[in-house]
């Protein structure tokens, strides 16, 4: 069993798919390991390392690739690096497939059998496996970190001799996992920290972490979670009585951080360019949702624009901006997920192709997309049960 890991092609993607950690595990798996020169750089891990671990360096992505059975990445492939891969390898990622049929259409036909993480299912059993959790809760941290370095104040409150330095006033909307490290993160950094979310359960979370609630708590808000625990649109009266509430808050904030996201759609817009005028010239606002086409009005992907003195923090990627980290979780999760695909007795792969984790992940195999919510509707079926 030969498992590649690559440099991410994709410069603005500084993870990468494996650590030292995960390498000594999949040895201990019985693999054989081999690590592109240079790919765990931008995360603080050298050749050298790798090498310790048990891993062997290739030059280039192509040599990693040679007689690869399985490929372990951040990104999707390219259509170029697809074609060094044998057929039948496993790819897996963070393959991104919604809306891009093409480039699904390009794993399948290069015969690849592809594995999305983000599509791994929140039970207990996968939690380990959970890469949108991983990433989100340092994406939630880096975003405090992110708005405490572009605000001209203090976090906390001080009291000096030469006067006091008031406490931040800080508003977290959307309290999943990012929003919940926001506020730990901005509690933890002195600030004063109010949230906001749809679904009613958020109340207790966002309390125990010693922040208040601000929310439009009537009967549609008490039905706002879907039965897996995510957010569902709001009606257009509800999404206006909290407009007006948040309009009202948002005068007084100094950081604003905004996190919403509904599976599947474009972010909601919590934000409106007059909500952004009213605030204090010096404050800040950071947009973890920009990626999604963005919670503020306003904010532009991958910059921090000034809107009369106050800042619009657009940052993509922003879990890769504590790549370290976001790398020492992510490869972690990945080696959780590949351990369940490899037969321990044997050393080799042994995917469970019936196991309800590799049917929710798995995008493409035998030449075909095969996962029901990317298949074109006539394949669905043909090609499940194939032999591999
Ligand atoms: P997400 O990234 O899809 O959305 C972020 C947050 O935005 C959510 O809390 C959502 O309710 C909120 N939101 C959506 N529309 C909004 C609006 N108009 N105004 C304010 N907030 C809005 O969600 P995430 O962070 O992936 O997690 C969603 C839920 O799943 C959470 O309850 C989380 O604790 C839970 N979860 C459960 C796991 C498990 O059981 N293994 C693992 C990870 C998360």
């Amino acid at each position: 069993m030969k498992i590649a890991v690559p440099a991410e092609f994709d410069l603005g993607e500084p993870r990468v798919a494996a650590t030292p950690d995960t390498v000594k595990r999949l040895v201990a798996l019985g693999a054989e390991i081999a690590v592109q020169s240079g790919a765990g750089l931008r995360s603080g891990i050298l050749d050298a390392d790798y090498q310790a671990a048990g891993a062997t360096i290739a030059s280039s992505a192509a040599e990693a690739a040679i007689g690869a059975d399985v490929v372990l990445k951040v990104r999707r492939p390219t259509a170029e690096e697809m074609l060094t891969y044998k057929r039948g390898t496993l790819v897996i990622g963070i393959l991104d497939p919604y809306g891009n049929e093409e480039a699904l259409r390009q794993l399948a036909d290069a015969g690849l059998t592809a594995f999305s993480m983000e599509l791994m299912p929140r039970i207990t059993r996968a939690q380990v496996m959970d890469v949108l959790s991983s990433q989100a809760n340092l994406a939630g941290y880096r975003a405090v970190i992110d708005a405490a370095a572009e605000f001209g104040r203090a976090l906390p409150m001080m009291m000096t001799a030469a006067g006091t330095v008031p406490a931040a006033r800080t508003f977290v909307m959307g309290a999943g996992v990012a929003g919940l490290q926001a506020i730990a993160t901005a509690r933890r950094l002195g600030a004063v920290v109010t949230a906001t979310d749809v679904r009613p359960a958020s109340k207790e979370q966002v309390e125990s972490l010693g922040a208040k609630f601000v929310a439009v708590e009537d009967d549609e808000f008490k039905q706002a979670e879907t039965s897996g625990g995510y957010a569902k649109p709001m009606s257009a009266e509800y999404q206006a009585k909290q407009a007006a509430l948040v309009a009202e808050h948002i005068k007084k904030q100094d950081i604003v951080i905004t996190t919403a996201l509904i599976p599947g759609r474009p972010a909601p817009r919590l934000i409106s360019a007059a909500m952004v005028a009213s605030m204090k010239p010096g404050s800040v606002l950071v947009d973890l949702a920009v990626e999604r086409g963005g919670n503020v009005e306003g904010a532009v992907a991958g910059q921090v624009t000034d809107v009369n003195g106050v800042k619009i923090v657009g940052y993509l990627n922003v879990a890769g901006r504590i790549a370290a980290s976001a790398s020492q979780l992510y490869a972690k999760n990945l080696y959780a997920f590949l351990e369940t695909l490899v037969d321990k007795q044997a050393k080799a792969l042994a995917v469970k192709w019936d196991d309800e984790l590799v049917k929710a992940t798995l995008l493409t195999r035998d030449g075909a997309v095969v996962h029901p919510n990317f298949a074109p509707k006539s394949t669905v079926g043909t090609t499940e049960g194939a032999a591999s």
